[in-house]
């Protein structure tokens, strides 16, 4: 089973790229830019990555992103990422990044977009790996500073698929953000929101109703209603589901308690995607290996995973057939 997952072609719709960012990177970065770090070696940085919930992530992980500053930085880092994805047989990946985290603390928008672009083509030129970016807004800040980055994003457009929103959801409901994602809309971003990590599956139905979202990033507590369960199964609004990362950050408490056979079981397209694989233990195979390991996941199951993720990019009707071709015939092997 390890060597088939290893294998298998897959596609990635939930990685925030700041959240690839290794231990060895930071301190590389860090050196490079002459910063220092809380941290003297990389097993005080393993000691510090023992999180009891998001907040005590999202701490740590806006801290280590203060490293990047340079325009090379973020294209080493998205360099890095888009090499272990085709390591690992990722196809395509759908990429958030938080311009919010860079240009709080005076790094400008275009430093983060021309470094993460300028990798993004290299990937496909070089790697064959396909790669399009979203842009979250964080949910702790105000709405008017999501406008903010919003217009900053403005003369990039076309380097930008869509929008997200990510970081603390507790008591920060998507309806704050309506007119935002509306404008963005405007724009022709295609919507996507983090709900239903930590919050109730009342932010999920917020997000479908109030933000017009194509698919929704974590939604496990969907479970909890059953009308909303059956929502996402009649119109097949994707769910893209961090099984590590909800280990990690305690959602679930262990692999056997996960939803996400649960979820796949009652036809509810669930997907299986990586978070922040340097803060939580790993990339795709490594999630593929423990979901399927502690919930005994079968090779049908496994198949019907792959291809929802297919199916629920934003990849246009040609690639998505190419890519469910290619899964059918590493399936029939
Ligand atoms: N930003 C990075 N990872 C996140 C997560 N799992 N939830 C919310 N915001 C995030
Ligand atoms: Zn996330």
């Amino acid at each position: 089973m390890k060597k088939f997952i290893e294998n298998c072609p897959k596609v990635e719709l939930h990685l925030h790229i700041e959240g690839t960012l290794e231990p060895e990177m930071m301190f590389a970065l860090a050196q490079r830019n002459h910063l220092a770090l809380p941290y003297k070696t990389i097993r005080e940085v393993e000691d510090a990555y023992h999180f009891t919930n998001l907040q005590s992530f999202l701490d740590i992980y806006y801290q280590g992103a203060n490293v990047l500053q340079t325009e090379q930085d973020f294209y080493d880092l998205m360099w890095a990422y888009l090499n272990k994805a085709s390591e690992q047989n990722v196809r395509h990946a759908e990429i958030f990044f938080d311009p919010q985290t860079h240009t709080g603390r005076g790094i400008s928008f275009e430093t983060v977009i021309n470094g993460l672009s300028h990798a993004k083509q290299d990937a496909q030129h070089k790697l064959g790996v396909s790669s399009a970016l979203i842009m979250c807004f964080l949910r702790h800040l105000s709405p008017e500073a999501a406008q903010k980055a919003l217009d900053e994003a403005r003369p990039f457009r076309e380097l930008i698929f869509g929008v997200g929103l990510d970081s603390s959801e507790m008591d920060r409901p998507p309806v704050l953000f309506k007119d935002v994602f509306h404008r963005a809309m405007d724009e022709g971003y295609i919507p996507v929101a983090h709900a239903g990590e930590e919050g109730p599956a009342e932010y999920v139905w917020e997000a479908i109703d109030l933000l017009d979202v194509k698919r929704i990033d974590h939604g496990v507590r969907s479970i909890d209603d059953p009308n909303l369960v059956d929502f996402l199964v009649k119109n097949q609004i994707p769910l893209t589901v961090c099984p590590l990362s909800n280990i990690k950050l305690h959602v679930f408490e262990d692999m056997a308690e996960h939803n996400i056979k649960q979820l796949l079981d009652l036809g509810v397209c669930v997907t299986i995607n990586s978070d922040d694989p340097a803060y939580f233990g790993g990339y795709m195979n490594e999630n593929f290996l423990a979901t399927q390991a502690g919930l005994n996941l079968s090779k049908e199951d496994l198949y019907k995973i792959s291809l929802n993720a297919i199916q629920a990019s934003f990849l246009g009707e040609q690639e998505k057939a190419q890519l469910k071709s290619a899964l059918e015939e590493y399936f029939n092997e």
